[in-house]
């Protein structure tokens, strides 16, 4: 088991460059998408990310094949040996869900195993399962595993009863190649679900938006191969901006779409960092040493992401007063707050809220690592910790995190992955 060791320093003041990744959550369901076709599928801008493993080991166990040359992944389908993603894949990644849609749409057959329980709320699937029910799918639960059949999907109108991400991700890939035309309603709309229907429209799916979360989907018999050059990561930029600003640093963050991370901008510039575009694909971040507090409400895009809800948290402890972070996305996503109290952060949690009194000084500490996007806080906390911070289990940060402390050192951090 690795861990990352932080040294510390109230004073440090991140400066430099740091190159974007490809983003995690719209390369799960683009290679997900190569179960739609026979044809090969090339993805370029891939980040290696544990996630990215995990999906691609799915895909070979399901009869593809796949292959890596520097950012790029060929994957090809021409037939499957197995239907189905057994526990162990879908208990270390419940992004394994998106190959249900695909085997269901194109083989007429799924078993996925039901995700069990998560680190950062339960996380239920029943909104993907209706939805596929109402494109013709039978759908049971049996042994744990999620049994569905279907001879050929039929269109349908389907509204989701709230936004789900893999669950409109799911029922895209399901309805490109349904008979007949599919509308579903309330879509979510992060980039990465728009980045999917752009591969499927390219694979030759006629999806379109008929307005911002309502797509239609004519189905089609189908789907040929594509090339396609994954987005940013949002996430991963906000990441990196949050330390500037949290650093008092100066960082050019380049290789990203600044329109994605709208949201966390103006929260940053509230916060009182100065956030300026350099071109149409950087965003340099200067920060400040008087942070000012502010409430967060984490809601489905363009609201402010739940997946930056930790890492902003860190940049609330240096604030001057209180801040109040809502959750609204997850039940249990605060996992990160115990840790963070261990660092010396003023934080009590009140159901789905988390109240931050800052400005506290942090000095270094043990701390584990909880979820990906926990771990990615532990370390941003750790960087202006005074003295050592030790962040252990830090594979959830492996899982979405490229090189990150790689690039945090590039930037002037003193941060080393040990073993323990
Ligand atoms: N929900 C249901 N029923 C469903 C599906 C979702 O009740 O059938 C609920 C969830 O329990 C949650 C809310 O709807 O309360 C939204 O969940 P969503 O389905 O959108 O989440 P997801 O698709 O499982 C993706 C990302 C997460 C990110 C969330 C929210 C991927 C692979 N994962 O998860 O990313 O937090 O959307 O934006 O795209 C991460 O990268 O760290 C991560 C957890």
């Amino acid at each position: 088991m690795e861990k990352l060791v932080i040294r510390g320093d109230r004073d440090l003041r991140l400066k430099g460059e740091v190159r974007v990744s490809g983003a995690k959550n719209a390369v799960l369901p683009a290679i997900a998408a190569s179960l739609l076709t026979s044809e090969q599928l090339r993805l370029s801008n891939i980040p290696h990310v544990k996630d990215v493993e995990t999906i691609l080991t799915l895909i070979a166990e399901l009869g593809g094949s796949y292959e890596i040359a520097g950012d790029t992944v060929s994957l090809r389908v021409p037939k499957i040996r197995s239907d189905e993603a057994s526990y162990e894949l879908v208990r270390a990644m419940r992004a394994s869900i998106l190959v249900l849609g695909p085997l269901l749409a194109r083989f007429g057959k799924a078993v996925v195993a039901l995700p069990g329980g998560c680190a950062i709320g339960s996380r239920p699937i029943d909104l993907h399962i209706a939805g596929l029910q109402k494109l013709g799918a039978t759908i049971s639960l049996e042994h744990g595993y999620i049994q569905a059949q279907a001879d050929r999907l039929h269109g349908a109108v389907i509204e989701f009863e709230r936004k789900t991400v893999t669950g409109t991700e799911n029922l895209l890939m399901a309805a490109a190649l349904a008979k007949g035309e599919t509308i579903l309603k309330n879509c979510a709309m992060e980039p990465e679900v728009a980045d999917l229907a752009v591969l499927l429209n390219k694979m030759g799916a006629k999806i379109d938006w008929v307005d911002e979360d309502t797509a239609r989907v004519r189905g089609v018999k189908e789907l040929g191969g594509a090339t396609h050059d994954i987005i940013p990561d949002r996430i991963e930029t906000g990441t990196f901006l949050v330390a500037g600003a949290l650093t008092a640093g100066d960082c050019l963050v380049r290789g990203i779409v600044p329109e994605n991370v709208g949201n966390i901008i103006d929260k940053l510039r509230a916060s009182g960092a100065t956030v300026e575009t350099e071109g149409e694909t950087a965003l340099r971040v200067v920060g400040s040493r008087d942070v000012r507090a502010q409430d967060i409400t984490t809601s489905p895009y363009p609201g402010f992401p739940t997946d930056m809800q930790a890492q902003f948290m860190v940049l609330l402890t240096q604030a001057a007063g209180t801040s109040i972070i809502t959750e609204t996305i997850f039940d249990r996503r605060f996992s990160h707050v115990n840790e963070l109290v261990r660092l010396g952060a003023s934080i009590e949690v009140q159901g789905d809220k988390a109240v931050v009194k800052g400005k506290t000084p942090l000095s270094g500490a043990e701390v584990v690592a909880t979820d990906l996007r926990a771990s990615a806080a532990l370390v941003l906390a750790g960087l202006v910790a005074a003295g050592e911070t030790t962040v252990t289990e830090i594979e959830h940060l492996d899982r979405g995190y490229e090189r990150f402390e790689e690039k945090l050192r590039g930037l002037g951090a003193s941060i080393e992955r040990a073993g323990t």
